[in-house]
Order: structure tokens, then C-alpha cells, then sequence
């Protein structure tokens, strides 16, 4: 079966390596999917969390990552994909992902499979990640080593 970790994955961190190499140990394919969103700008450009998210998943050879514009729904019926994978990592992230969940079940008949996070990896988020990392903190622990090299550079590029 071949399933779609959706995400914006701005950048890719160590929870949600959790949830693809997990889903990577269930399914036959995972679709590694990043949101291309032109009315947000993130810290990455798309290519390069493509390229990142490449690079930590080079280990597993049924995960390919791809991008999309546009709805979900749409890209898992272009890949043939009939489930999407999400993370939760608290209830917090429960409300919203259910009514997404129901929404693209509605639109298309998609199912949507969620994955308790690993508790390591509860409190863990890119945006956080940023932050710690935009202020000099260490969030090698956090993220995948090639993400930790590439925001130490971007950052001490902004402060030199
Ligand atoms: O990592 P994120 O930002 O929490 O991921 C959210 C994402 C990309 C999975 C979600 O925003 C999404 O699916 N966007 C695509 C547009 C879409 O299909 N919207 C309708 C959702 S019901």
C-alpha cells in the first residue's frame, strides 16, 4: 500500500522522521509530500526541504518525497494513495487534524491513519526549532544532522 505523510516540513525534524520511518516499516511506499504554499515564506524554499528531507530519508528506499500545490486530496489521487499518515503529538493537535481528516474523507473518500508521536518528541515542532536555533541554541538533538549543519550556517550568515 501507498501511503502520504503530508507536511510543509519547514524544516524536517526529528518528530516527523519518527512518523515517516515508522510508516516506512508499515507500508509498502510512503509519498513524502511538502506543501508548497505561495502565501507563506518559510525559512527553507521548498527544493531545499526536498533536498534535506531526501537526505534523511536516503536510508529507506520506499520513501520518495515530492511536493504539491492545491489540495491534498488531488495529489493522493494523482499518486493512486488512498491513506495519509499524521503525527499526533497531544491532543492539542487532535481538534484540528480531525476536522481536516473529515474534510478530505468527505471530498474524496481518502482515509486518514494518525500516529501517536514518540513522547521523545511530544513537545518537538519546526517552529520551535527555529526559534531555539535563530537564538544560537543547540537543536542538534532535535533535528536530522544535515538540518542542524544547514540552519547553524543560514543563521551565522544572518549575525556575521
Ligand atoms: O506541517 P503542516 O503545516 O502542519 O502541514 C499541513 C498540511 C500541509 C498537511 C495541510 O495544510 C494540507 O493538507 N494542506 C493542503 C491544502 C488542503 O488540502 N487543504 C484542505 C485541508 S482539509
Amino acid at each position: 500500500m501507498r501511503v502520504v505523510c503530508p507536511g510543509s516540513f519547514d524544516p524536517v525534524t526529528n518528530g516527523h522522521m519518527d512518523i515517516i520511518t515508522r510508516s516506512a516499516a508499515l507500508f509498502d511506499e510512503v509519498i513524502v509530500a511538502v506543501l508548497i504554499n505561495e502565501a507563506k515564506t518559510g525559512l527553507f524554499t521548498v527544493e531545499e526541504r526536498m533536498a534535506l528531507l531526501r537526505e534523511a530519508t536516503a536510508d529507506y528506499p520506499n520513501v520518495k518525497v515530492e511536493s504539491f500545490r492545491g489540495l491534498l486530496v488531488d495529489f493522493c489521487r494523482a499518486r493512486d494513495a488512498r491513506v495519509v499518515v499524521k503525527g499526533i503529538r497531544a491532543v492539542s493537535d487532535f481538534d484540528y487534524e480531525l476536522q481536516m481528516a473529515q474534510m478530505n474523507h468527505g471530498l474524496t473518500g481518502v482515509e486518514t491513519l494518525f500516529m501517536p508521536t514518540n513522547p521523545l518528541y511530544s513537545f518537538l515542532s519546526s517552529s520551535l526549532v527555529k526559534e531555539v536555533a535563530r537564538w544560537g541554541g543547540d537543536v542538534s538533538a532535535h533535528v536530522p544532522g544535515p538540518v542542524a549543519a544547514r540552519m547553524a550556517e543560514l543563521f551565522q550568515q544572518c549575525q556575521g
